[in-house]
């Protein structure tokens, strides 16, 4: 009974914290069923045994019953105790990270989750980890508050601006989990999904090394877009003409531009990418040689991406 009611009431069980959390709430369920068949089963027997049946009919005078006083106040006492050590344990399975759990780094921000690994790489909506390992979430917004939310690990933690916070969890077999987010934060809130792999040691390790690269499967001016956005571009540089503190993208690609030494340039793939790598090389006249460099912050794709998304902006 408890098993089938465990496959039809819960989402699998992707951890072994998963299955104690899924005891703790069937206890709760069966104690709060048996309760109610108590109560209401004891209510329908009395109106049914003591109704009223002749008109001049009186009550019985009840003594006090002791036993029965004390049975009904110790009993659900030791209930509460009970209820309250296992809530708490379980509690604390949760807010207790072990020491060996591999860090993740988590930036929240309309709408999408992104992921950095202890190596450097990193990933966009997708989280791959290996199985029996304890892992760690240290999670951050950019923006509002969203929540970090994976149903078949039985976790789910507030990511809010302005300070970390922390969530665990131990995948205990291969197989694709669903991350979402449980908080609404704005119009994209119910696009903020993710997958969460958990491959054996191997596969880990092989993506790791080769397939970490955000945007794999994006097209490229779409992955420039939100490279753009990401990495601070929008900052300086303005898609509609506005003036910041550095040129507009508006409809610059495959124009001249004047620079500060007096010359002039066509705006072609390998001027921006010289700009990107190399930002004081050609400054754009009336403007200030305050952009940072990008060398080596950014893949050979992402410098194509950011290419091809500047060459869509008429
Ligand atoms: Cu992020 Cu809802």
């Amino acid at each position: 009974m408890n098993a089938w009611l465990r496959s039809v009431m819960m989402p699998h069980a992707g951890s072994a914290y998963a299955g104690r959390v899924d005891s703790l709430y069937l206890f709760l369920f069966w104690v709060s069923a048996a309760l109610f068949a108590l109560v209401a089963g004891g209510v329908a027997w009395s109106i049914i045994r003591y109704r009223r049946r002749a008109g001049n009919e009186r009550g019985a005078h009840l003594a006090e019953n002791p036993k029965l006083e004390i049975a009904w106040t110790v009993l659900p006492t030791l209930l509460v105790i009970l209820i309250f050590f296992w809530g708490f344990r379980t509690y604390m399975d949760a807010a207790v990270t072990p020491a060996d759990a591999l860090e993740i780094k988590v930036v929240a921000k309309k709408w999408v989750w992104q992921f950095e690994y202890p190596n450097g790489v990193r990933s966009l909506n997708e989280v791959h980890l290996p199985v029996g390992k304890p892992v760690r979430f240290v999670m951050i917004s950019e923006d509002v508050i969203h929540s970090f939310f994976v149903p078949t690990m039985r976790v789910k933690q507030d990511v809010v601006p302005g300070t970390y916070t922390q969530l665990w969890f131990e995948p205990k077999e291969i197989g694709v989990h669903e991350l979402t987010c449980a908080e609404y934060c704005g119009r994209g809130h119910s696009d903020m999904q993710g997958k969460i792999w958990v491959d054996d040691q191997k596969k880990y390790d092989d993506w790791l090394e080769n397939g970490g690269e955000e945007g794999k499967t994006m097209p490229l001016a779409e992955f420039g877009k939100m490279l753009y956005e990401s990495r601070g571009c929008q900052t300086c540089h303005s898609l509609d003409g506005t003036r910041r503190d550095g040129p507009s993208f508006k409809a610059i690609f495959g124009n001249p531009v004047h620079l500060t030494d007096g010359r002039t340039v066509i705006v072609d793939e390998n001027y921006v990418r010289e700009s990107i790598l190399q930002p004081q090389a050609k400054i754009v006249s009336g403007f200030e040689p305050v952009m940072p460099t990008f060398q080596g912050m950014l893949r050979e794709r992402e410098i194509s991406a950011l290419v091809e998304f500047i060459k869509t902006q008429k």
